[in-house]
């Protein structure tokens, strides 16, 4: 059993499946899938060293329907076994070479309601793994963040599948999930869309600089104002453009403008914008069309919006919407920029795609 499993949203395993065939391909390796509806993983099968080729050379971060990716290197069958720990160090001693020494190791689960019931169960038995892992020098004594990271992930109470996967290729959330808590104020749940889009597009190390209090903001569809209060909350002067209400509480904080135009419509009076957000809900290309215009007419610097998902093909439509935005900013523009999408947490029949021109290195 060799290959790379991914996990997604329940019910886009077709379109994480369809994906993982594609980049694949693009890298010359044939596989094949295998999943089940609603399971929210796929198990992509080749031969292991492509299966690490893949986990090496295939960016998480491009990847749009997959949250997290492992090597698989073994499914265990756990039924009536009363040492789980040492049931998976017999699992993965054939297999050390692969990772030689592991630099820290999380027990997960696919997010289905039926594995989430094991979380619980996950963080408690990774107590006993890693001290038995530790002991049979599989598994550093303290984590080591270049090392790879061993994955064992449980399907259900009776059956794991355990890998590895690179350090430098990976999601630092178990399951690819960035849990936020929806802020008592928020004006609407989508707000945790645009405070996690932030924190996945913007690296860590990158936020101080290009999220900064007094930067200036337009938020299209900005009604109740979910998004703008990310914005405002960032310390950013907002111009909120909707037709609809705007939340009292962010009116009063003064950092807000309501301009009730069409979104499509409107553009700021100065090129001074430094974040463009857009949660119109409207046909994909209309709006990709739309985001790359603001960005190839110099009205924003980086922008972040949704583009909802048809009901079939999803892959084959993300893929089209992205090629072609993708060529509108080639052929207009003069700079290199940035392209990222993808199916987050929050998200649930749209992704976000964040773009932004590259700063001169
Ligand atoms: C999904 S809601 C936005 C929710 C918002 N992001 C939040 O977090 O509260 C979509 C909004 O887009 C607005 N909208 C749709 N088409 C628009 C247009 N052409 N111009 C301006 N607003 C538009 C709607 O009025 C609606 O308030």
């Amino acid at each position: 059993m060799s290959g790379i499993i991914l996990l997604c949203r329940a019910g886009f395993e077709s379109d994480c499946a369809a994906e993982i065939q594609d980049k694949a391909t693009e890298l010359g390796i044939y596989g094949y899938c295998q999943t089940q509806p609603d399971q929210a993983y796929v198990t992509y099968h080749c031969q292991a060293e492509e299966a690490d080729h893949i986990a090496r050379k295939l960016a998480l971060k491009e990847l749009v329907f997959a949250r997290e990716m492992f090597v698989l290197l073994s499914a265990i069958k756990l039924a009536g076994v009363e040492d789980r720990a040492s049931a998976v160090l017999e699992a993965l001693l054939p297999h050390q070479e692969s990772f030689a020494l592991a630099g820290d190791l999380r027990v997960e689960t696919p997010d289905t309601n039926e594995a989430n019931q094991l979380s619980k169960f996950c963080r408690k038995f990774s107590v006993p793994l890693r001290q038995t892992l530790r002991k049979a020098e599989l598994l550093s004594n303290k984590p080591l963040a270049k090392r790879p990271l061993l994955h064992v992930m449980f399907v259900n109470s009776a059956h794991a599948l355990t890998g590895y996967s690179y350090s430098y290729n990976q999601t630092p959330h178990v399951g690819g999930i960035l849990r936020l808590k929806m802020p008592k104020d928020g004006p609407s749940r989508s707000t945790l869309k645009l405070d996690e889009a932030f924190q996945v597009f913007v690296p860590e190390h990158e936020r101080d600089k290009r999220i900064q209090a007094g930067m200036k903001a337009v938020d299209l569809g900005a009604a109740p104002g979910g998004w703008t209060y990310q914005l405002v909350r960032r310390d950013m002067m907002v111009q909120a453009v909707d037709n609809g209400p705007m939340a009292d509480s962010l009116m009063e904080t003064g950092q807000v403008q309501h301009i009730k135009e069409d979104g499509f419509k409107f553009r700021p009076k100065r090129k001074n914008i430094n974040w463009l957000v857009c949660d119109m809900v409207e046909k994909p290309a209309r709006v990709g069309e739309l985001m790359t215009s603001w960005l190839l007419e110099g009205d924003c610097q980086e922008a972040i919006f949704n583009l909802k998902l048809p009901m079939r093909q999803r892959y084959a439509a993300v893929k089209e919407y992205l090629a072609q935005i993708t060529e509108q900013l080639q052929t207009h523009g003069t700079k290199p920029f940035e392209i990222q999408a993808k199916h987050l947490y929050h998200d649930r029949e749209e992704i976000t795609v964040h773009l932004r021109w590259l700063p001169k290195s």
